[in-house]
């Protein structure tokens, strides 16, 4: 089970069973047709900061249309999710948003759960100092492997997944990850889950590939982060930065393309990699509200309900389980 460590101002739990996986992950992607890395390497300490200044970018619409969503809506999700709950937040990156949602809710327990443990436990000690009524349980936990969090007793759950960030997995994977918060909030338990709408191409496309170049700086920051952890000398300028949305499958694909024919040595293997040859480093699935709904049936979810902004660029729905 987990270990609850007692921090300042906060509880902090940790997976007896999360790994640093990076190694095997990185010589299983290189070693795969075509070549692929995940989106989860992104986030060294500048990947997150650069992570943030994407979302301030004119083009990455999602955040700010989120926000004002949260913010237009607020009122109506405390009536729907009830206060006092016990709430959990997946990948808590967000700390603007789940504060619109605190304050709306009041609930009595927050469960932030995250993979990145000083980002974690630091942005959870500030909302802690910032609302003294509220208990705070933060979990490291990595969805790519098996998690569980404590069990707080009776109350009604309710689980918050901002950011469209359920984009990153593929369907599969993202039914089999709403199955995994289906039991987390049990039997007629909520989820509050922000979902990018499909759209115009061009909208797609531009958010992924901003003018200013920041988005380009975050995916080949992926390689510096290996270098950094794996010791290794990838040169990133030998690469460039690709984004595409993909319209049969609705999504957009990053990839990092070599710029040139190379051979890059990792720990004690050898790549190949032709020129023009690229490295899938991220997926983005982009839903319509009917999609996501099939989506989320099939997990044990029942929709409640749903928001769209006026230019139908971002949903927000609130789902129910059903089982
Ligand atoms: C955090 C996964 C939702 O897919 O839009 C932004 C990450 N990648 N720009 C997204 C991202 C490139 C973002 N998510």
């Amino acid at each position: 089970m987990n270990q609850a460590i007692k921090k300042e101002r906060i509880y902090y739990y940790e997976q007896h069973k999360v790994v640093d996986s990076m190694s095997d992950d990185v010589h299983q992607g290189f070693s795969a047709t075509p070549k692929k890395l995940s989106p989860k390497y992104f986030y060294d300490q500048r990947g997150s900061q650069l992570f943030d200044e994407i979302t301030e970018l004119p083009e990455y619409y999602p955040t700010r249309t989120e926000i004002s969503l949260l913010k237009k809506h607020a009122g109506e999700f405390s009536e729907l999710l009830g206060e006092n709950s016990i709430l959990f937040e997946l990948g808590s990156g967000s700390s603007l948003k789940i504060r619109i949602l605190l304050e709306a809710l009041r609930p009595s327990v927050y469960v932030p759960m995250d993979i990145s443990k000083a980002h974690l436990i630091e942005s959870s000690q500030r909302l802690a100092e910032d609302y003294p009524w509220l208990e705070v349980h933060a979990n490291r936990v990595d969805y790519s492997q098996d998690w569980e969090v404590p069990d707080f007793g009776p109350g009604r759950y309710n689980a918050f997944f901002p950011g469209s960030s359920i984009g990153n997995f593929d369907p599969k994977d993202a039914c089999r990850l709403l199955e995994q918060v289906a039991k987390l909030v049990g039997n007629k338990g909520g989820l509050l889950i922000g979902v990018d709408l499909k759209k115009e191409k061009s909208v797609l496309e531009d958010a992924y590939n901003d003018s200013a170049g920041v988005t380009a700086q975050f995916n080949l920051n992926l390689l510096h982060h290996i270098n950094h952890q794996m010791n290794s000398e990838i040169d990133p300028e030998t690469f460039s930065h690709k984004a595409i949305y993909n319209d049969r499958v609705g999504r957009i694909e990053m990839h990092l393309v070599s710029n040139k024919e190379q051979s890059i040595q990792i720990e004690d293997q050898t790549y190949r990699f032709n020129k023009g040859e690229s490295i899938h480093t991220e997926s983005s699935y982009k839903y319509s509200v009917e999609e996501f709904h099939h989506l989320v049936k099939q997990a044990g979810f029942d929709p409640v309900k749903v928001w769209t902004d006026e230019q139908n660029l971002f949903s927000i729905h609130y789902l129910q389980v059903n089982k």
